[in-house]
Parts: C-alpha cells; structure tokens; sequence
C-alpha cells in the first residue's frame, strides 16, 4: 500500500514527461523574463493533419529526422510579434488548426518568444533581422531538398510580418505569398522598402490593417490592402485605458481573429477597393466591375482568388466593416429612399430586418443623411447578420437632437437592395417616420421598372 503511494506519483511524473517529449509546446515565459530581457532563440514547431494539435521540433540542420514533415506538400509559416509579457500568443494554435483543416499543408509555427518577450520594444525590433536570417536559412535548406520556394506561405502578424518582408527579400521575392496581419507600425513607418514589408517581397502580399493609430501601419505595404472598419478602431475593443491590457492590444490582436475566421468559410467579407473610408462608408465605392466575374476580393485567405487581377492593377487599396464578435462579417445593403417632405431634413437611420425570431441591424451613422423632397437618398448599410428571406423590416428616424420638436419624414418609395445576392430588391410605398419611433412593415419585391 505504502509502495503503491510512493509509485504513484512517481508513474503521474513519468507519463507527464514522456507526453511532454512528445508534443512540443510554445515557449511560456513570463513577465520578469520580459523585464530582464531575452535573447533570441528561434524554435520551429512543425503541425500536420496527423498531428494538428501535437508539435514537434525541427532541426534547424537536418530535415532526415522528421519523416511526417513532408516536403511535396506546401508550406506555411506563422510568425508572430512583440511578446510584452512573454506568454505564448493566444491565438496561434487557433490558426493552426483552421489551416490544417482547410488544406493538407506543413504548418510551421516559428516561436521566437526569446527575443521578442523584451519590455524594451526597440530590442525586439533589432531582433527582427536575426529570426529572417535564421528562416531564411531554414528555406534555404527546404530548397536543397527540392522544395520550390512558390509554396511557402508566411503569415506574419506585427514585427512578424516585417520579419515575412525581410525572409522574402532575402529569397529575392520569391516566396509564394506574405500574409501580413496588422504590420507593426512603431519604428518601421516611414522607412525605405528594404527595412520593412514591401509587395516586392513575395509573388502575392495581402495585408490587413486593424490598429493603425497606435500599433500597426497607415500606409499601403501589399498588393492589396484590406482596412478593416477603416483600420484604426475596431467594434467591441476598449475605448479607454481603464479596461488595462485589452486597450492596447484588442485592435492589434483583432487582425489574427478576423484572418482565422476567413478560413473556414461559414462567412465571408466583401471587400470594397476605396480612397478612403469615409468614402466607403457614404456608399460611393460599391462599383465591383474592374474585377469582372469574380466581383470584389474577399477578405482573408481565399484572396489569392483574385491574384491575377491585383497584381495587373498593381496596388488595391480595399475597406469592409466587421461585427465587434464572431461571426464578424456583416451584409451590404444599399437603401434608397424617395421622400415627400416640403422641408429638407437630416438624420440618422437604423433599418432592422426579421425573419423566424432572428434580427439583423444596421444602424447608418456615420454622418447625418439629408433628405430632400423627390431627392432619392442612398444609403449603404451593413447588418450583422444575413437574413435570407425577409418576412418583416422596421424603420427608426432620428436627427439626433433631443431638444427640438419632433420631426416626421414621409418616405414615398424605401427599396433595400442586397449587394452581393443577386435577388430582387425590396420595396414599400407611402411609410410615415415619426422622429424615434420604430415603424415595422413587410416589404415586397420591387416591381421591375423600379430598377
Ligand atoms: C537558427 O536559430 C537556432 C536556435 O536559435 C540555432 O540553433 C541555429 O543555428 C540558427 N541557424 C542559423 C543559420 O543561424
Ligand atoms: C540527420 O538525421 C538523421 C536521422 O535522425 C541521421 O540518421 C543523420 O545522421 C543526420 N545527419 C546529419 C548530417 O546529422
Ligand atoms: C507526401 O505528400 C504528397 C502530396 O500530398 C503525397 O502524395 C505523399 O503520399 C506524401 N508522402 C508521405 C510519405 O506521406
Ligand atoms: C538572389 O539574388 C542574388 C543576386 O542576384 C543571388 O546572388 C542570390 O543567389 C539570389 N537568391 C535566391 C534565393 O534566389
Ligand atoms: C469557424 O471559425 C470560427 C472562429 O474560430 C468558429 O466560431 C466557428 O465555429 C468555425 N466554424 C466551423 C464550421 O468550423
Ligand atoms: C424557425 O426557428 C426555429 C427555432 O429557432 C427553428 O426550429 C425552425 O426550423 C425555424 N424555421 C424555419 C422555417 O427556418
């Protein structure tokens, strides 16, 4: 009995030991390390389909030992950022597993925990330049093994982006592709193409900006560049420094949820190429015609749809909004409306669609609309969700001043046309908005000679 206590424990330690060699895991190192620094040690953690949630270390010298790394298959690397408080990033092994199952690839995670967990950022930036070197020379070797440098993908989020930029110039700009997640911004805006991302440095460079005013990068880097919400703010992040830790990273954190969620498909984001996203927002961008069939780029993974067609335009400049959760993709609409009031009105909308207990919003607020009487005013609007088939629609109208008498506006023709679906649009005729009362109705389809 006694025996059996003592061995025990000893079995539990053992079996832990033995599981831990076999599943490698991303470094976890913690505050003090950051505070005293680190120096930089690159691991490279190889997942497969056999293995999705099992790591394994590979040699940075010798590919012979690691027979599930198999090179006919395509290669993706996710490198990740500045580690301020050296614990592993949250969403790393997230991507993985939405990789893996969407495509039969080697997933390498590159952790290079040592050397970007550094409370001094600008240590981790000159570090940024070892860890190319180091991958590069990693590629190099996948190459002498046949590997052609078009099926490498590197997926970089913040430094680890710049960090994609610096492999790919290295390899002459011959890698596949870079997925560019939030670029760091700090100490790389404004330098010359050869000290961060630039779209020479791969086949194909897709990026995506989610916190430009603080952490990431303003200005365009790839063939294409996705501005989510308009790539400075994004719904449901803090707005305040009293929510702690969430305020300087949600935004900057965003980049890497909105990319995962492009990879399993149960939603997409139409992405609209713009000047800018007031632009956008006041609906003058929806025209998709340059892309032919295809339509506007969708955000996220599936863009290398549309390779072709950016690469001959060179550099596209594209906006969509998201959700503040999952799913983040909204639905585009377009409403136009044909009002009979005598006096020129402004305000604000919100439209809410209904279908089996389920609702969707969009509120248009950007900016206060002006209806004119036999003006027809066209408002782009984004619910949150996609409903179907509309059984029901409500309307609210509100100029946004509390003080002054309530207005009406009488609204001769509504007609809400859904952008990506081809169906007919929406109509209803003769609607009375009263200022701040919510005006349900069923809509029917459009006659043809309306549009
Ligand atoms: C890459 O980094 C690893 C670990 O930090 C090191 O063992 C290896 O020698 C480095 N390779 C090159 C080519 O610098
Ligand atoms: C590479 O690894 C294989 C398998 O572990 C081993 O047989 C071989 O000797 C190694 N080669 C070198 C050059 O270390
Ligand atoms: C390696 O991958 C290729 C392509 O997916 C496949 O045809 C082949 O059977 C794989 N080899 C091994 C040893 O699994
Ligand atoms: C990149 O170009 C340079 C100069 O032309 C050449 O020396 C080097 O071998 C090339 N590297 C690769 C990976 O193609
Ligand atoms: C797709 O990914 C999102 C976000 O990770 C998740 O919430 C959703 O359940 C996934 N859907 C499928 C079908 O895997
Ligand atoms: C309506 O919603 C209920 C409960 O969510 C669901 O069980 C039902 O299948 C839905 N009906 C239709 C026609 O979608």
């Amino acid at each position: 009995m006694l025996l059996w206590r003592c061995l025990t424990p000893l079995l539990l330690i053992t079996l832990q030991i033995c599981k831990a060699q076999d599943c490698h895991k991303f470094t976890d190192l913690n505050f003090g390390h950051a505070f005293m620094g680190t120096s930089t040690k690159i691991r490279l953690l190889l997942y497969t389909r056999d293995k999705a949630t099992c790591g394994t270390l590979v040699s940075h010298s010798n590919l012979s030992g690691h027979p599930q790394f198999n090179l006919s298959r395509p290669t993706t690397f996710i490198i990740h950022g500045y580690r301020p408080t050296g614990s592993p990033p949250v969403w790393m092994s997230k991507m993985t597993e939405q990789l893996l199952a969407r495509t039969d690839i080697n997933v390498i995670e590159v952790d290079w925990n040592h050397g970007a967990a550094n409370l001094n950022y600008f240590k981790s930036v000159e570090n940024t330049r070892m860890v190319a070197a180091n991958l590069t020379a990693f590629i190099g070797m996948m190459q002498e093994h046949g590997v052609s440098l078009s099926s490498i993908h590197m997926i970089g989020i913040s430094l680890g982006a710049h960090i994609s930029g610096f492999v790919g110039a290295n390899l002459n700009g011959s890698i596949g592709r870079i997925t560019a997640l939030d670029p760091a911004g700090p100490q790389f805006t404004g330098t010359a193409p050869q000290d961060r991302l630039d779209k020479e440095d791969a086949q194909f460079v897709d990026v995506l900006h989610t916190d430009m005013d603080a952490l990431g990068y303003r200005e365009p880097l790839g063939h294409i560049d996705f501005y989510a919400n308009g790539g400075a703010d994004q719904p449901g992040c803090p707005k305040t420094i009293f929510a702690g830790g969430a305020y300087f990273k949600c935004d900057h954190q965003r980049s890497a949820l909105l990319f995962i969620e492009s990879l399993n498909g149960t939603c997409a984001s139409t992405a609209f190429p713009c000047s800018s996203y007031t632009n956008f927002l006041d609906g003058n961008c929806l025209n998709c015609d340059q892309f032919g069939a295809a339509g506007c780029p969708v955000f996220g993974y599936d863009v290398i749809q549309w390779k072709d067609v950016l690469l001959r335009l060179g550099q596209t400049t594209t906006y969509f909004t998201t959700n503040e959760k999952s799913p983040f993709c909204t639905t585009n609409y377009i409403l136009d409306m044909v009002i009979w009031n005598m006096k020129e009105r402004w305000g604000y909308i919100t439209v809410k669609l209904y279908y089996n207990g389920t609702e969707a919003v969009a509120t248009i607020d950007h900016k206060a609309s002006k209806f004119k009487k036999y003006t027809g005013t066209k408002l782009f609007a984004q619910f949150d969700k996609d409903i179907q088939s509309v059984e029901k629609m409500s309307l609210k109208f509100s100029t946004g001043n509390v003080f002054k008498p309530k207005y009406k506006l009488r609204i001769l023709r509504i007609r809400l046309t859904h952008l990506e679906h081809k169906k007919r649009p929406l109509c209803r005729y003769d609607i009375v908005l009263e200022e701040g009362k919510e005006v349900t109705f069923r809509p029917i389809p459009c006659e043809e000679s309306n549009f």
